[in-house]
């Protein structure tokens, strides 16, 4: 499918029959979420699942980069990038419950538009040797970037 790069109105539809894009971008987000630790304070006294009792003086760290890579949530292949997984899943990403990231589908219109006009436009080819490693911060971003080389499709 070719997306013009300035559709708009009636055809952000499109983006809707976009599945495997919308899985590769899920499984992009599961092994490098954008926001990759988030805090929780309970409002009152409660339990989790596992046992452990939680008060509101406590603070609890999520680290979703962690949980995008445990064998018993994703399987063995957790270290593997595909997409085909996520065609029937959620996305983690983005928080669960009644604080999910209000802008998530905003977020994949905006990704898929800029992936499907630039994949259609332009040969993407990832620069050899290099090593891409993880900055810590609330926001993820790659130490030193991520070097490709584009020309024309
Ligand atoms: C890939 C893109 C995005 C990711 C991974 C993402 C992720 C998240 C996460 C994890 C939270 C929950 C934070 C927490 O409760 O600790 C959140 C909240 C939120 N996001 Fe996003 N977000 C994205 C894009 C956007 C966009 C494009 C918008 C607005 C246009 C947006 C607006 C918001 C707002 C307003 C909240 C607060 C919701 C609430 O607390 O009730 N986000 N987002």
């Amino acid at each position: 499918m070719r997306i013009a790069p300035r559709s708009k109105g009636a055809d952000i539809e499109c983006y809707n029959k976009l599945i495997y894009l919308h899985a590769a971008l899920c499984e992009a987000l599961r092994l490098y979420p954008s926001v990759p630790f988030q805090a929780k304070v309970p409002m009152e006294l409660d339990i989790l699942q596992s046992g452990h009792q939680l008060d509101p003086s406590m603070q609890i760290i999520i680290s979703m980069y962690a949980m995008g890579r445990i064998k018993s949530i994703w399987g063995e292949d957790c270290y593997e990038f595909k997409p085909e997984r996520w065609i029937s899943e959620g996305v983690l990403a983005f928080n669960a419950g009644p604080r999910t990231c209000i802008g998530k589908n905003m977020a994949f219109i905006q990704m898929k538009a800029v992936a499907a006009t630039t994949i259609s436009s332009y040969r993407i080819q990832a620069v050899p040797r290099q090593t891409v490693i993880p900055n810590v911060s609330i926001i993820l971003r790659m130490k030193h970037g991520f070097k490709v080389m584009v020309s024309p499709a």
